[in-house]
């Protein structure tokens, strides 16, 4: 075996399973379709709160083909879980409009959405409470906030700091509700057989989902198999399972025969998780000079009355800016609202737009330039746990970002620039996210006709997962990625961790690593190759486990240029650029679709997404990407993402830090930003809609 293949990591090798993409051979969940297959359309509460007293299957029966309706009644009975949205048709219980109820299972899709349709139900509905308020009395302190991060921190005295500041900034921003609306949405094909419970199934984590569903219906993992060989999208809503998986597999149990149960767009604003609204009072205490004295930092947000589930707005807050006195809390109030999940930089986006919209207007209550504010606040450690950083490159981020955007001639003068009957103006905002890595197992096998395969249990939703590991590993292997498979996308695989928390490549490259290194060993041990080939097994718990005590966080900067229109209010965004410094970028291509894909979910927030709650039915009243709007390609016009180079020992073998998320983080903010400078209208709720720009 030879030693000096050139490095694949950091070449933009085209994604490996891109033919078969595009050839459609690349199959999601929904395409597979078992012998004897059936149909299963879900019915949803039509009431907020209260009870389901009784369902009429009798017409739904008699239509031709059906062959089950399944409530709470006669539903395989699922073992208790501890996200109560997993516990589908076991009560009667209504926690929120929208929440499953029944399903309907027939020979074919029409029959059963015709039975579902025909479903009589009586309620004993209850009144119902669905408003976020910041004075909502049922608010309260949650022992933590997910992520496992302390509800609150305090250093110092940041009310008498604030109350001794001579420059003060004090406001509340917002953020609506919002959808994650995947190309694909959930979508599941459930058998049974004798060795248990197969599951083809559209999610982030075939492990995750493996081991929910097997607790569930009380079996050990090895009898259930998840595979979920390509996915369209999940933002978060597919990092975990959620009530539609364990419905099919309700479902398939109770029919003995396959189910095919596909989310319509429509029921996914109930029932497969949104970001919170939250309301944000951010109050900012400075020197003249502009050198933060305090910053408090208070988030409220709500959750379910069944599930517990606390976004984590203020953390990257305690992370961000030196200064001596510090406060950040987070509240929540249970709503009879389906439960939050996980939407694309959960905390960090919502959070970042209400703490770099301060920040702004620190900038300009101080009159000091908002890139050069933030320099000035750039702290030595982590201002939280006083940890060094393992790297923190802002500062460069904001210098780079601020030379190639042409920031130095800016006149900071908001309502300033009319050109024709559009004002324009420009606006800054950092970006963090932290680099978290999990426990993952691969292996490695060198096969008897000397290629390579790679196994372990990731997912790639989109973001070219299958092929960076296939460039990690030919590298790890000395070998080149043409002769190297990675198998990934099915729970028989080695257990990995999900595709969330951006930490995919870094914790799967970790075990990939480690089964290359240990295959080498093995191979230069072995001297002939035996005919069945050689394989090693890693396993990175104890090193993750192990690793040194460092602050670990992505840095980036945003820079946009809005166009808002004088006589409709309209804004557009005309330039956009973030600046990332991530650690070492695997593959330039399938970087930069993560970074602008991001960027692009960012300027989404900005201008158009918003779940609007009807108070009177308690509901989000979106229904479609006609209700729920996100950017189209017309929206996004110059964008770009560049990144500067970062050489970070401590993080691992890769040295990379996740790209998911950092790119929605911080982009709203500077487009708000740039709104503010382009017409003098600080706009603290998103999103930017024309009507808040015309009043
Ligand atoms: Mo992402 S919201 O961590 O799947």
């Amino acid at each position: 075996m030879t030693t000096t293949a050139r490095p694949h990591v950091g070449t933009a090798l085209d994604r490996v399973e891109g033919m078969e993409k595009v050839t459609g051979r690349a199959r999601y969940a929904y395409e597979h379709s078992p012998d004897e297959l059936a149909y299963a359309v879900p019915v949803q509460a039509s009431i907020a709160r209260g009870e389901v007293r009784s369902i009429d299957v009798q017409a739904a029966l008699t239509i031709p083909g059906v062959i089950a309706i399944i409530w709470h009644r006669n539903a395989p009975r699922l073992a208790p879980a501890d996200n109560a949205e997993l516990s589908v048709l076991q009560s009667a219980r209504v926690a929120y409009r929208g929440q499953y109820i029944a399903v309907a299972v027939a020979e074919t899709l029409q029959a059963a959405g015709e039975a579902a349709r025909s479903l009589s139900v009586d309620y004993a509905g209850e009144p119902h409470d669905t408003e976020l308020r910041a004075d909502h009395p049922g608010m309260y302190r949650p022992e933590k906030v997910n992520a496992g991060y302390p509800t609150d921190s305090e250093h110092g005295d940041p009310d008498a700091a604030m109350e001794a500041a001579p420059i003060r900034v004090d406001a509340t921003y917002s953020t609506p509700a919002e959808h994650n609306n995947p190309m694909e949405p959930h979508a599941t094909v459930a058998r049974w057989d004798a060795d248990g419970l197969t599951l083809y199934d559209s999610t982030q984590g075939a492990s995750a989902v493996r081991a929910t569903l097997a607790a569930l219906f009380t079996m050990p993992p090895a009898n259930v198999r998840v595979i979920a060989s390509h996915v369209g999208g999940g933002f978060g809503s597919k990092g975990q399972p959620l009530a539609p998986v364990v419905l099919a597999a309700l479902a398939a149990k109770h029919v003995t025969r396959p189910v095919k149960l596909a989310v319509p767009r429509q029921q996914m604003f109930a029932v497969t998780g949104y970001r919170t609204p939250t309301i944000q009072r951010v109050r900012l205490g400075a020197d003249v000079d502009g050198r933060l004295t305090a910053i408090v930092h208070e988030a409220i947000a709500q959750c379910s009355t069944i599930r517990e589930f606390v976004e984590q707005t203020t953390t990257p807050t305690r992370i961000m800016y030196a200064a001596p006195n510090r406060r950040t809390t987070h509240r929540v109030v249970k709503l009879d609202v389906p439960t939050p999940s996980w939407m694309r930089a959960p905390g960090e986006a919502p959070g970042m737009f209400a703490l770099e919209s301060a920040m702004d207007e620190l900038a300009i209550a101080c009159g000091i330039d908002p890139v050069e504010l933030r320099v000035r606040n750039e702290p030595d450690a982590d201002p939280e746990s006083g940890e060094p950083f393992s790297s923190r490159n802002l500062v460069a981020c904001l210098r780079e970002g601020a030379r190639r955007f042409g920031w130095a001639d800016r006149d900071p003068t908001p309502g300033a620039r009319l050109v024709g009957r559009t004002l324009i103006g420009t606006g800054v905002a950092a970006s963090t996210y932290p680099a978290y890595r999990s426990p993952s197992q691969a292996s490695a096998r060198l096969e008897p006709d000397g290629r390579y395969t790679v196994r372990i249990a990731a997912t790639d939703i989109g973001t070219g997962a299958r092929t960076v590991l296939t460039q990690i590993a030919a590298d790890a292997l000395r070998t080149s990625p043409d002769r190297v498979t990675v198998e990934i996308g099915d729970s028989a695989l080695p257990p990995a961790t999900l595709a969330g928390g951006s930490m995919g490549t870094a914790s799967w490259g970790t075990a990939v690593v480690r089964a290359c290194e240990a295959l080498r060993e093995q191979v230069s041990r072995s001297g002939d190759l035996p005919s069945a080939g050689l394989e090693a097994a890693a396993d990175t718990k104890e090193e993750v486990g192990a690793q040194e005590r460092f602050s670990r966080h992505a840095f980036g900067a945003q820079f946009a240029e809005v166009g808002v229109d004088v006589d409709t209010g309209e804004a557009r965004v005309l330039r956009l650029l973030g600046v990332f410094a991530a650690g070492r970028i695997v593959n330039p291509k399938t970087a930069r679709s993560q970074f602008i894909g991001g960027m692009t979910m960012g300027l989404s927030t900005a201008l158009f997404e918003e779940s609007l709650m009807d108070r009177e039915f308690g509901d989000y009243l979106n229904r479609d990407l006609a209700q729920y709007h996100v950017a189209a390609c017309a929206d996004v016009r110059d964008i770009e993402a560049v990144w500067i180079e970062e050489d970070d020992p401590h993080l691992n073998p890769m040295g990379t830090k996740g790209i998911g998320e950092i790119g929605i983080v911080g982009t709203a903010a500077a487009i708000a930003n740039a709104v503010h400078h382009a017409t003098g209208i600080r706009i603290r709720d998103l999103p930017i809609r024309l009507d808040k720009l015309l009043r």
